[in-house]
């Protein structure tokens, strides 16, 4: 199984995204809405993420080949979760970042129904540390309209 990591601001264009490759997605948002009913509910972190992983042991004993993490996983602290997690199970992993313009997130975050505050958009923003192959991804994709480029390690 290889894990698709995906990584960006709010409104960077994520869940759109996923929701357009045929592979399955699991997804921060639908987690705190299957435990707390509130798909913005930040006090459960913990508990969201380790049930995604358990839901993760589950899809590779079921044979599942390749799925979509959809959380922001703006920190190498985040992201290296995913790439333990990985590495302990014999999966491979890879990163989609969504370099978009800091502007355009905030333009789409307004508009949308979901909306985070801006100073929490903020604080995302300046605790971003941008993915890098080096951090043991197989590979990583940019997306930032209107050129997409792939390194692989
Ligand atoms: N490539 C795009 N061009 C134009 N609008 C887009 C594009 N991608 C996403 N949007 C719009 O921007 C908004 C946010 O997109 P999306 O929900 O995919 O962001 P996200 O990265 O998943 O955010 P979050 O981390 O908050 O879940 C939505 O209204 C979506 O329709
Ligand atoms: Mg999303």
């Amino acid at each position: 199984m290889t894990l698709v990591v995906l990584v960006g601001l709010p409104a960077s264009g994520k869940s759109k995204w996923a929701g357009e490759q045929r592979l399955p997605v699991l997804s921060s948002d639908e987690m705190r809405r299957i435990i707390t009913g509130d798909i913005t509910n930040q006090t459960v972190n913990s508990l969201v993420f380790r049930m995604l992983r358990r839901v993760l042991d589950a899809m590779l004993a079921a044979g599942v080949e390749r799925v979509i993490v959809d959380s922001t996983a703006l920190t190498r602290r985040e992201r290296r979760t995913w790439i333990r997690w990985a590495e302990l199970n014999g999966c491979g992993v890879e990163a989609v970042f969504f370099d978009t313009p800091r502007e355009v997130c905030e333009k789409r975050n307004r508009e949308r129904e979901r909306v985070v505050p801006a100073d929490a958009m903020e604080r995302l923003f300046n605790r971003f540390e941008p993915p890098r192959l080096e951090e043991g991804f197989d590979r990583l994709t940019i997306i930032a309209a209107p050129a997409t480029t792939t390194e692989r390690g």
